[in-house]
């Protein structure tokens, strides 16, 4: 069975366009990979070195992340900062990572535009945490988005130089898990684009909501005067909110409200009444999940101790071997 490793850094809460994102995904690659799934702790310092609720803001990302289906039995979850063994592999990939390499990433030149103040060593070395969390596993492939297709470029290149530099065929270079076709697109409620791309909460559709909030943001969601001719090509405000239907509401409501726009009848305060409901019929059971999990500590820390011995039996193993390679030791 082939292994996948993903991280997931633990900012924010988990919304719609995640759901249909990356993590309905994740939940199926269960059934039919070997997954290891993490909370990349360490990464978000990066980028917030005194976090006010890391435990906090980690904790909330499991709690969502098993209420929609990540089943510690099939897959490994784990925190990251629960296995050591990462960062020591960490520390040997940066001895054959060159500074040049690594500040001509692309996300790392956007992070010192974006933080000049805090162009942190780990900034610059985060491929090498990345590659470190993947192939500690000796993964062969990683789901991730367009976003961090440079990350697992480096991730390729430090697997490769390890076994060029050692002489070895020890780690497999893992490549991209592709979704392909099955990636649905959730567009944000703000009139263009995706739901999460801006920042604003109004945007996006959590799956802790509740229903009373969904209401409001349905409600003040952008749209547009109304169609002045039949059958007029919808501009994009409208659109969206119709794939937004299209992605939570049974079929026939669909065509109802799309035949009323078509005749300009539509009426936009019934048609997002009734997105709201479907939105929140749609979210209710996760809510549910996640309020049961959240009040269940036991349960969490069941959870995360079995996750990370797990772990960690994949990452010592890896790590007695590197040892071995590079050639550290016992006296
Ligand atoms: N960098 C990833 C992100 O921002 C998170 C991440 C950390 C990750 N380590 C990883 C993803 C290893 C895949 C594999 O989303």
């Amino acid at each position: 069975m082939e292994i996948v490793v993903s991280g997931i850094r633990p900012t924010g809460n988990l919304h719609l366009g995640n759901y249909f994102g990356a993590v309905k995904n994740f939940v199926k690659m269960q059934e039919s990979h070997q997954c290891y799934f993490f909370i990349a702790d360490y990464h978000s310092l990066t980028t917030h070195p005194t976090p006010e609720n890391l435990h906090g803001n980690v904790r909330d990302v499991l709690v969502e992340y098993l209420a929609t289906g990540l089943d510690p039995e099939k897959s490994t979850l784990y925190i990251q900062s629960d296995v050591p063994e990462i960062t020591e592999l960490y520390l040997l990939l940066n001895m054959n990572a060159y500074v040049g390499e690594l500040q001509r990433v692309t996300s790392f030149k956007d992070k010192v535009r974006k933080q000049p103040d805090n162009v942190n060593a780990g900034l610059l070395t985060y491929p090498t945490l990345m590659a470190a969390d993947v192939i500690i596993h000796k993964a062969t492939k990683v789901p991730v988005g367009k976003d961090q297709e440079q990350n697992l470029e480096m991730m390729r290149t430090f697997a490769r130089r390890f076994n060029n530099m050692y002489k070895t065929e020890f780690f497999p270079i893992p490549s991209a898990f592709n979704f392909g076709e099955k990636l649905i697109k959730v567009p944000g409620l703000d009139g263009s684009g995706k739901m999460g791309k801006s920042e604003g909460a109004a945007n996006a559709i959590y799956l802790r909501e509740d229903p009373k909030s969904i209401r409001k943001k349905v409600m003040r969601a952008v749209t547009d005067s109304g169609p002045t001719q039949m059958n007029q090509k919808k501009p994009e405000p409208i659109q969206n909110l119709f794939d937004l239907m299209t992605i939570v509401s049974a079929e026939d409501t669909v065509e109802h409200f799309d035949e009323l726009y078509n005749n300009c009848q539509i009426r936009y305060g019934d048609f997002k009444k009734q997105l709201a409901e479907d939105i929140i019929h749609f979210t209710t059971p996760i809510r549910e999940r996640i309020e049961d999990i959240n009040a269940n500590e036991d349960y969490l820390r069941k959870v995360v101790t079995m996750g990370s011995e797990k772990a960690r039996e994949s990452a010592i193993k890896t790590m007695k071997e590197i040892r071995e390679i590079i050639g550290f030791r016992k006296f």
